[in-house]
């Protein structure tokens, strides 16, 4: 039932709403309509507008959004791509605070061993050659 609360629309529909006066954008097979946000958008009303009517999953993520902006475009939402075209969404790793620091931390350790033992071999075979 609630399957048909979220209206359906495929990206043909989408491609009819792409200037100011009817702004529709697809992120993570999510529909916004942006019309009354354009003027509104830090990121200035152009990049919107190259935008509407297609997917802006990349441009959106490239631009690293903050959870604020996230949490603002759900009330633009007005519903989602068929599922037959919909595309794999991409999962971009935000949280910080997961931490790979010790993995970093062992990769910079790693990238110091390269460069010793080039060092050291390069000392071996001037001492062998050249002494
Ligand atoms: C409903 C969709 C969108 C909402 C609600 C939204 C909201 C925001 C907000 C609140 C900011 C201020 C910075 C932040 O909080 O992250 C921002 C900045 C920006 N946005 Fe969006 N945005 C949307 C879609 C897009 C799209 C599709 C693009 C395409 C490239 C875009 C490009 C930008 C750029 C370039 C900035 C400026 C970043 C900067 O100056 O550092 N936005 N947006």
């Amino acid at each position: 039932m609630s399957e048909s609360e979220v209206k359906q629309y495929s990206f043909s529909e989408v491609k009819k709403h792409c200037d100011n006066k009817s702004a529709w954008i697809v992120v993570q097979n999510n529909i916004y309509d942006i019309t009354s946000f354009l003027n509104e958008h830090p990121g200035g009303e152009e990049v919107l507008l190259e935008q509407s009517g297609k997917d802006a999953s990349d441009p959106f993520e490239d631009v690293g959004h903050s959870s604020d902006a996230r949490e603002l475009m759900i009330r633009y939402k007005v519903g989602e791509i068929i599922e037959s075209e919909r595309k794999p969404v991409k999962q971009k790793n935000t949280d910080w605070s997961s931490g790979n620091d010790t993995v970093s931390s062992d990769n910079s350790f790693k990238s110091w061993i390269v460069p010793i033992v080039l060092g050291i071999l390069a000392t071996i075979i001037y001492r062998f050659y050249f002494l």
